[in-house]
């Protein structure tokens, strides 16, 4: 019952119990998305690692299948580890996944659908050829791991990206094949960092300069910019640059770890994600596994560990500067009953208890309107120098501000002893307003045991002329919210040990000094995604 499992999610995917991790090999195909991801059979925790498999019509509702691989291969015995799919002409799909082999050194393997006629892909069979790529040249075997999706170069060849490590060093190796069995790696890496250490599932796709769209993996469109993620330091990392498809070179716009650039996918929990375009709505789509923030004793006794985001389109922002990134718009069809504000004042100092929906189990749209925005705290710093997240320890959601902090505080308990603040805090640097937004979880729980470790994040708006936006879906142990209409994400789990179903409550809050206004807000209770598990029928002759 939910009073025994007060932390499994309503509408986010999860498997019904056991370890989850990264997704894998997200693809649309013949009217069905599938989604793929490191699962544990056996345990709550880590290992076993196999790849599970799910379908959906609407990337909301789930139908468990049976995995499509085991590691019950030498190229895999010791563990079917991350990979991607590619769509080959003709509407082929082919994973290319890590396998653990018999000596756990890390090699890549080729595996294709049994059946292309049957669209729920059920069986794969493994390539003979595999390993299709080992550590051989100097490669660590212990760093070779997380092939991407594969592209096709105007010389026809497939190239896919392998993460590694050297001297200590992350990078993307490059490598090309025309056939996908027989691989050969570049000289050159596509990208490195001698400021980061190994990349884990590094992700490469162009995005639209000026677009509404997404753009498939392989397309060599000139209006467009390539991304290069990597997943290292518990974070995904992003970078934006242009990629010569004709040499491979991609010269980049700024790097991983320079000095006033951290873009993230999100600032709070959300690692090892993967993108995928989707044929049907011409969009890019991003799934991101979202761990525990509990210890793992708690994780066994719960049975399950490991959630996946909301799935996320993706698109390069107009300052060509960033991504945007928003929950999928099929996840709307779950909203239910509704309450909204409009034009709402929020004086300095004062809390307003939304009611009406259900707050453990909610879709929330709120704007604020700044009138007082010259009352802003003059703080003398250039946002490169401050890291968001100290800045929102150091002034949490009880700090009295000027502007701000004012936002939302969710999984509320009655007596405010429990809740989770999502807000904004507006400073002034010299002719210029900066904008921070914090998930802050010191107060998300009675508890001693979960992470109450507070995030936070700099948002490129102009505050002087835009509202403040911000949407929080909320599912009983996650919280993702999406700031400036998705210009800065912040995930966040939370354990409350009072705010839990029914008793969970919801505010809109203003600890400054100064009166805010709720240009509008929309809540809504969200239904139960329905997730059914169908396993393989028994041949009956
Ligand atoms: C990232 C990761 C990958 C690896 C997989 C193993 O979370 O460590 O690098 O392939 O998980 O489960």
């Amino acid at each position: 019952s939910s009073e025994q499992q007060p932390y499994r999610t309503a509408y986010h995917f999860q498997p019904p119990k056991n370890w989850m991790n990264d997704p894998n090999g997200p693809m649309y195909y013949k009217g069905i998305y599938h989604l793929f991801y490191q699962y544990n059979p056996y345990a709550a925790v880590w290992g076993n690692i196999s790849w599970a498999h799910s379908i959906s019509y609407d990337l909301v509702n789930w139908i468990h299948l049976d995995h499509a691989l085991n590691p019950e291969d030498p190229s895999d015995i010791n563990g079917c580890w991350s990979g991607s799919t590619t769509l080959l002409p003709g509407e082929k799909p082919v994973i290319l996944y890590t396998g653990s082999d018999t000596k756990n050194q890390q090699v890549q393997n080729l595996a294709v659908p049994k059946n292309l006629s049957d669209p729920l892909l059920m069986e794969w069979v493994k390539s003979s050829h595999n390993p299709v790529m080992a550590p051989i040249d100097g490669l660590d075997p212990d760093n070779f791991r997380d092939p991407t999706t594969a592209w096709q170069g105007p010389d026809g060849l497939w190239r896919v990206l392998i993460g590694n490590q050297m001297n200590g060093h992350g990078r993307a190796l490059l490598y090309r094949s025309k056939d996908f069995v027989t691989w050969s790696r570049s000289m050159v890496p596509l990208h490195s960092s001698n400021k980061t250490g190994m990349w884990e599932c590094p992700d490469f796709y162009p995005v639209a300069i000026d677009g509404k769209y997404g753009v498939e993996t392989s397309s060599m469109d000139e209006v467009t910019k390539h991304v290069l993620k990597a997943s290292f330091n518990n974070h995904d990392y992003y970078i934006l640059g242009n990629y010569t498809p004709t040499t491979d070179e991609f010269s980049v716009d700024t790097d991983f770890m320079d000095s006033g650039s951290d873009l993230r996918y999100d600032y709070g929990q959300f690692y090892a994600s993967k993108s995928f375009f989707d044929s049907s709505k011409k969009r890019r789509i991003l799934w991101s596994w979202i761990q525990e923030s509990e210890n793992a004793t708690d994780d066994i006794k719960k049975g399950w560990s490991g959630l996946q985001s909301i799935p996320r389109t993706i698109l390069l922002s107009e300052s060509g500067k960033q991504l945007i990134q928003w929950p999928v718009e099929e996840i709307e069809q779950l909203r239910a009953e509704n309450v909204s504000l409009q034009s709402k004042e929020l004086k300095g100092g004062s809390l307003l208890e939304v009611s009406g929906i259900t707050a453990s189990q909610a879709d929330i749209e709120v704007s604020f309107d700044l009138s007082n925005i010259n009352e802003a705290e003059p703080e003398l710093m250039d946002p490169s120098w401050i890291d968001p997240q100290i800045l929102c320890s150091q002034k949490p959601a009880s700090f009295r501000g000027n502007v701000g902090p004012f936002g939302i505080l969710v999984l509320a308990s009655k007596d405010l002893t429990e809740r989770t603040a999502i807000f904004f805090h507006i400073f002034r640097s010299h002719d210029k307003y900066v904008v921070l937004m914090c998930s802050d979880k010191s107060r998300s729980s009675l508890r001693e045991g979960p992470n109450k470790v507070s995030y936070g994040a700099f948002i490129d708006i102009d505050p002087q002329i835009e509202k403040i936006s911000l949407r929080s879906l909320i599912d009983h142990s996650i919280v993702e919210s999406f700031g400036g209409e998705g210009k800065a994400c912040i995930t966040a789990r939370v354990y409350p040990m009072l705010a839990i179903d029914k008793q969970a409550y919801l505010y809109a809050f203003n600890n400054g000094k100064f009166d805010v206004t709720i240009a509008s807000l929309n809540a809504w209770s969200m239904k139960k995604a329905h997730i059914a598990s169908a396993s393989r029928r028994r041949k009956l002759h």
